[in-house]
């Protein structure tokens, strides 16, 4: 058995109060039906800033009479007593309520502060005032900034390239002065460019691939910036669900008070992604066989490389990841086409 089944199985034996921040957003909303389908009681805390009532709507359907387990609060993470109000009887908080986006932060440094800094902070003070037991949240791969080597190893970053990267290196620095000073045990997970069901497609700061998909579904041109050489560690939702329930679970507390990447560990071109998004769609809908994309200009703060080691977090909780690139694509593919049609007809 891995151990990310012997974690569903211990929580379904022992079943706890979760708080979701960030829940009616990509991440989010896909931990709140993993919880709920493990019959936990969870918290939802949200303020739509870039999440979606539909996404919420999508759960509720999916886990069934399991929904009446889940207790969603309208609320900013900006607002100390909201966060109080939210934490109050909770065990576990995973924390993902951010606003996301390297040049969203460009443009706006002072909003990405406000929700990612002063509102994680808030998160940390709530959690230490109700006694929560663990606070696991959502880090950044950003963090590594210009440090050159490949595969990121945790103990190795760079400078940071961007206001984001900034507020997400600062969440790791109070985590761990909170858990120093305060006892507040905590996980940090450095996603790895996560993608699938519920990532939101809309918008100018939409991540590259379901604005990929919903590109190509619409006949419209992919825009590549820069040569299309730059590489990422594609990183599907299901492995970062796996890694919240072993941080949250793990027993041994050496294995706190730590960051850890979360990817699998490949490392995917731009260029490649957009075969694999291409061809996958093209099974379905031929047209697009011979689609090619348009090249433009660099993005500003954008790092060129990154791929994961994650020995780490494999040796202290056990993870492994459970969907490659290709296999999680074809998920996420799917869902694509049936939201996204299903939301035009
Ligand atoms: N998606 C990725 O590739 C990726 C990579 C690294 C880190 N992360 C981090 O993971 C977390 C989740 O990201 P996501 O991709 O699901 O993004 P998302 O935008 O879909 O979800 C973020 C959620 O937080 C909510 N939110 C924003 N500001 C808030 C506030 N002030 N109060 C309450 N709620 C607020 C939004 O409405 C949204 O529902 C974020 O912390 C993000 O920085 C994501």
């Amino acid at each position: 058995m891995s151990r990310f089944e012997w974690a569903k199985a211990e929580v379904q034996r022992h079943p706890r109060t979760w708080l979701v921040t960030g829940a009616a957003g990509f991440i989010g909303s896909n931990l709140v039906e993993m919880l709920l389908g493990l019959g936990q009681d969870v918290v939802g805390l949200d303020n739509f800033a870039t999440g979606h009532q539909r996404n919420l709507d999508e759960v509720v359907e999916q886990v069934g009479p399991g929904a009446e387990r889940f207790r969603f609060v309208h609320g900013d993470i900006r607002r100390l007593d909201t966060c109080r109000a939210a934490c109050e009887g909770v065990d576990y908080v995973l924390h993902q309520a951010a606003l996301g986006s390297v040049p969203r932060s460009v443009a706006d440094p002072i909003a990405t502060n406000a929700t990612n800094v002063e509102g994680f902070l808030n998160m940390l003070v709530a959690a230490r005032d109700t006694g929560v037991k663990r606070f696991v949240y959502a880090a950044s791969s950003s963090t590594y900034g210009d440090e050159p080597t490949l595969p990121k190893v945790e103990e190795r970053i760079g400078r940071p390239l961007s206001p984001y990267a900034v507020s997400k290196y600062v969440n790791e620095l109070y985590a761990g002065v909170f858990q120093r000073t305060y006892g507040v045990e905590s996980i940090g997970l450095r996603y790895f460019n996560v993608f699938g069901p519920r990532q939101d497609p809309e918008g100018a700061y939409a991540a590259v691939i379901p604005r990929w998909v919903s590109a190509l579904l619409s006949g419209l041109p992919v825009e590549i910036n820069g040569d299309g050489e730059t590489s990422r560690d594609f990183t599907y939702v299901e492995n970062v669900l796996q890694a919240n329930l072993l941080a949250a679970t793990t027993r041994v507390v050496a294995a706190t008070d730590q960051v850890y990447n979360v990817a699998c560990g490949e490392r995917t071109t731009l260029n490649e992604l957009f075969r694999l998004i291409r061809d996958g769609l093209a099974e379905q809908h031929r047209e697009l066989h011979d689609v090619a994309p348009v090249y433009r200009d660099f993005r500003m703060a954008d790092v060129r490389h990154s791929q994961a080691d994650i020995q780490k977090i494999r040796a202290q909780l056990g993870y492994e990841p459970s969907h490659a690139v290709a296999a999680g694509m074809k998920e996420a593919l799917g869902w694509y086409e049936s939201s996204l049609i299903a939301g035009r007809g």
